[in-house]
């Protein structure tokens, strides 16, 4: 699959093969501009490549008529909380819409769930109640994730999901989503500029460089013994190899 932004434009990535199997843990990693975020973009089918196609259980996403399924088959958690949740809905309201509008629950129905759900990542009481700005970076994190998971989906993306959060918070959030991934038998996609994060995490690991895939395979066959220098110089960098 390629990618570009825009029609005339030069792809951004290029003949890129990616295969999620289910429950597994992925971590794509490579420098800045590298295409992560792109590929992640056009995995969740907000970008459409423009070579190529996406595929949900080997039916392509761009051919096909997409079923409502496959629309919450993926979903993404973004970098920066705040601006990816209306500012003027609470917890409360975006994870019961979730409900609503994915699962066509009642309005009652989806206010229980979404409490349960708003529960099940650790926001409970007046938290659920009040308006974006006057959530912690944490919270509002945990609210992408419970409205994520209010589509049930099969495989999640989290592009430097905890990147912007105080570092004291990104292991409680972290360890949230793997919890989580693992009870509900999802598969989790992770983009990440934290090799240990990564290392600690992954089943499979994914190299990216200038748009392609330089090496994929095993975490601990890639961390043990990188094939490319590239992926050793990463390595080094975060003074793991
Ligand atoms: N909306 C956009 N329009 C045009 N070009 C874009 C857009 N978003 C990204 N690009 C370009 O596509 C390339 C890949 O960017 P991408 O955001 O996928 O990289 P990344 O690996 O996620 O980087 P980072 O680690 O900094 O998040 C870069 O050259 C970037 O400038
Ligand atoms: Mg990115």
């Amino acid at each position: 699959m390629s990618l570009t932004y825009g029609k005339h434009a030069p792809a951004v990535v290029q003949d890129v093969s990616l295969t999620v199997d289910a429950g597994e843990k992925i971590a794509i990693v490579g420098e800045s501009g590298s295409g992560k975020s792109t590929l992640a973009r056009a995995l969740t089918g907000i970008l459409r490549p423009s070579e190529g196609a996406v595929k949900v259980h080997g039916r392509p996403w761009e051919t096909v008529k997409r079923t409502d399924a496959e629309r919450r088959s993926v979903q993404m958690i973004f970098q920066d909380p705040y601006s990816s949740l209306n500012p003027t809905m609470t917890p409360l309201a975006t994870v019961s819409e979730a409900y609503k509008v994915v699962l066509g629950y009642s309005r009652e129905k989806a206010r229980k769930a979404a409490k349960q759900g708003l529960e099940d990542v650790g926001l409970t009481g007046h938290v659920i109640e009040r308006l974006p700005k006057g959530l912690s970076g944490g919270q509002l994190q945990r609210v992408s994730i419970a409205r994520a998971l209010a589509c049930e989906p099969e495989v999640l993306i989290a592009d430097e999901a905890t990147a912007s959060l105080d570092v004291s918070v990104q292991a409680q959030i972290i360890n949230l989503i793997i919890n989580l991934v693992e009870s509900h038998q999802m598969a989790l996609v992770m983009i990440s500029h934290d090799l240990h994060l990564t290392r600690s995490v992954a089943d499979r690991v994914v190299v990216m460089r200038n748009g392609t895939i330089v090496e994929a395979g095993p975490a601990i066959n890639i961390f043990a013994d990188p094939a490319t220098e590239y992926t050793r110089e990463l390595l080094a960098s975060a003074s793991l190899h």
